[in-house]
């Protein structure tokens, strides 16, 4: 079977696109709903139950003032996106989600995996990783989804309560990296993100290290009792946040 997977015409400047979350429910899946939403994406919030899905698309909508945002099972989620899915689930149920969606994939469609394999999830710390037997999380999702999958890693570095924080710009980066198609998908779907400048930081055994960052971003988070992000300096133009330009 065939699909066309091309955004859909965007109308009036706006991307009539639908972007799915997995475990879109919890904190960065809810952030980022919440900014593609007001972005002009229609997202659909993916949960192991329905009614959760649907409690937290009704408060995305309310939040951002739209009827964009749907909620239904992750499997759901996927079988509606047009091109993106990003998985938003703790490292310990990331394999177990993306098995149990593995039938409902289109070919063309890609996986934004955000994945970090803190150490909390075997009783550890939040500044240490452990290193799952791929290499990495990215990597143990590509063994967990079919081949004609396209995936990219990022986000890594983005704090959910930045996200959720909807007065607050984010004047910040992400580094992706994974297979090329991936990367248009995904870069084209977050530049509509206002305050975020997605940086390519190559193949998908570059997540390794971008996964690496957030156990140490969560360190100095905690010293300096904030939500730090990372900008990476002298690259083209960052769109610029609009408490600045004001
Ligand atoms: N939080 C951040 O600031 C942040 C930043 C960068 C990257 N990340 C990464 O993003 C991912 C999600 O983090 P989060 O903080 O948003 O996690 P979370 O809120 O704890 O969980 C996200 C969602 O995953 C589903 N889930 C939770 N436990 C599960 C289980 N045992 N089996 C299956 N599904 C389960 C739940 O959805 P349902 O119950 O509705 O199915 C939940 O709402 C993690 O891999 C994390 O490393 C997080």
């Amino acid at each position: 079977m065939t699909h066309s997977l091309k955004f859909p015409a965007a109308v009036d400047g706006v991307a009539h696109e639908t972007v799915s979350i997995l475990g879109g429910t919890g904190k960065l899946g809810f952030g980022l709903a919440l900014r593609l939403g007001r972005a002009g994406y229609t997202v659909c919030i993916g949960s192991r139950d329905a009614d959760r899905a649907q409690s937290a698309a009704e408060e995305a909508c309310a939040l951002v003032g739209t009827d964009a945002v749907t909620g239904c099972l992750n499997e759901d989620a996927v079988a509606s996106a047009d091109r993106l899915v990003i998985a938003a689930v703790p490292f310990l149920s990331h394999v177990t989600t993306l098995r149990s969606v593995a039938d409902h994939w289109r070919s063309g469609q890609v996986l934004l995996d955000t994945t970090v394999p803190l150490a909390t999830a075997v009783g550890g710390r939040p500044t240490h990783l452990v290193e799952p037997w791929h290499g990495s999380a990215a990597q143990q999702a590509r063994a967990a989804i079919p081949d004609h999958v396209a995936l990219a890693a990022g986000l890594h570095t983005i704090s959910a309560a930045v996200l959720r924080d909807m007065d607050r710009p984010l004047d910040q980066d992400t580094l992706i990296c994974g297979d090329r198609h991936a990367k248009t998908v995904v870069t084209e779907a977050l530049d509509g993100i206002e305050g975020l400048r997605v940086v390519d930081a190559g193949p998908l055994e570059m997540s390794r290290l971008l996964e690496g960052l957030t156990p140490l971003l969560i360190g100095i988070n905690i010293r300096n009792k904030t939500h730090a992000g990372i900008q990476v300096t002298h690259l083209h133009a960052r769109p610029m946040p609009e408490a600045v330009t004001a």
